[in-house]
């Protein structure tokens, strides 16, 4: 299909926010409501809490079992569409984006979210859905660390759908308690509208687009999230931002239960390919907004977010298509919006391989980060 988006070519600039913007409180005071809401969701951190300690090395015989075992419940007809791929691919990214280079807190290392403040920041709704779906493994092997477990979860989630074969270095060790975590505020994970304002008429998304570029207004402050506070504080480079969100969210869904979004990337959401990089470039997105119940009618309410929240969807007013139903979230659409990922993009866009290549490169970096390997 056609792009029908205008396009921004000229240079932007990339500091400019809106402090002013809800999004912008600092995210530890949506602390406490979380915590209140952590406590209805049934999943135990570590049986109770209970200190352990974890080798740092296994023996290859060992991780292949572990490896088996993963692979043998990869496909899952009772979850989503059917994989536990994408789910265990966004917990390992979860595990690992945290890291912050300056300081060298954060990162894989500790798995952080077997306790309860980590993985009370609201950015990780829903993942405690994929450490129960790997707390048997755990109980089978008991000697590998889960902050170890969750990668190489991910990493052979990625093998088993046609994505990036990734050596695997062993060799995290868990932390103890909540101590580490406790010290850190929230906000080192991104959200997909931080800064963009306005925010939201839920009956009327069109406001906040910017007529004349068909961006979403404030999408620079977006893209400085984005860019700057999350993934070069963690030592990324823009080809490497775009070759991670391109293979990242070609897999899986949001769900309005975790995140408030809704609905696929992709047609093909099981599965690796460079599909999400030209679709954003080649598909029509319109920006919706709970209110859409045009949606409804056209048989894609599934792509109606949680009300407060913004989208793009594959579907345009009136005009019935047989496409499947996907999304982009507004931190999605700065690849397409800003010259410089766009570069990248378009890239990813022509050429599978590349894409492919280049993902298994920076998702192993991601996953290592703060490990010492
Ligand atoms: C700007 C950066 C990013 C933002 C704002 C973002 C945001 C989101 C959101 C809102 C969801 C939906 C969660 C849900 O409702 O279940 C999601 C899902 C997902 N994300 Fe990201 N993400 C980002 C980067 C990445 C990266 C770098 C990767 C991996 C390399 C990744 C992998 C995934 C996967 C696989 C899912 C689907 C999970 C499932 O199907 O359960 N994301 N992301």
């Amino acid at each position: 299909m056609r792009l029908n988006l205008p396009l921004l070519f000229a240079p932007v600039a990339t500091t400019a926010f809106a402090p002013s913007c809800p999004k912008a409180r600092p995210l530890a005071s949506r602390r406490s409501t979380s915590l209140n809401n952590y406590s209805t969701v049934k999943w135990s951190p570590r049986g109770g809490g209970t200190a352990f300690s974890a080798p740092s090395s296994y023996s290859s015989a060992d991780l292949d079992e572990v490896r088996a075992q993963l692979k043998s419940l990869m496909d899952n007809p009772s979850w989503d569409d059917g994989s536990l791929a994408p789910i265990f691919i966004r917990l390992a990214w979860h595990s690992s984006g945290t890291y912050d280079a300056a300081t060298g807190t954060g990162g894989s290392n500790g798995a952080g979210k077997t306790h309860i403040v980590e993985a009370a920041d609201p950015e990780n709704a829903g993942l405690e859905v994929a450490r129960s779906f790997l707390e048997p493994v755990k109980k089978m092997f008991p000697e590998i660390s889960y902050s170890d477990l969750w990668i190489l979860a991910s990493y052979v989630g990625l093998e088993h759908t046609g994505g990036p074969v990734i050596d695997f270095t062993p060799g995290r060790v868990d932390h103890l308690d909540d101590s580490y975590w406790s010290e850190m505020s929230y906000g080192r994970l991104p959200a997909a509208e931080k800064y963009a304002c306005p925010h939201l008429d839920d009956s009327n998304a069109a406001a906040s687009l910017d007529a004349e570029s068909g961006t979403v207004k404030g999408w620079e402050g977006l893209c400085t999230h984005v860019r700057n506070e999350v993934f070069y504080r963690m030592g990324f480079n823009d080809q490497e931002i775009v070759a991670l969100l391109c293979g990242g969210h070609v897999y899986g869904r949001c769900h309005p239960n975790f995140s408030g979004y809704a609905g696929p990337w992709v047609e093909d959401m099981t599965k690796f390919s460079n599909e999400y990089a030209t679709d954003m470039i080649e598909d029509d997105w319109t920006l919706v907004s709970n209110g859409d119940t045009w949606l409804d009618d056209m048989g894609a309410g599934e792509l109606r977010p949680a009300p407060g929240k913004r989208q793009f969807v594959n579907k345009v007013p009136g005009r019935i298509d047989d496409e499947p139903n996907q999304m982009m979230l507004l931190s999605d659409m700065i690849l397409a919006w800003d010259p410089n990922f766009r570069y990248h993009l378009e890239q990813y866009a022509a050429d599978e391989e590349k894409l492919k290549h280049d993902f298994g490169v920076a998702f192993k970096k991601l996953t290592e980060l703060g490990c010492g390997f």
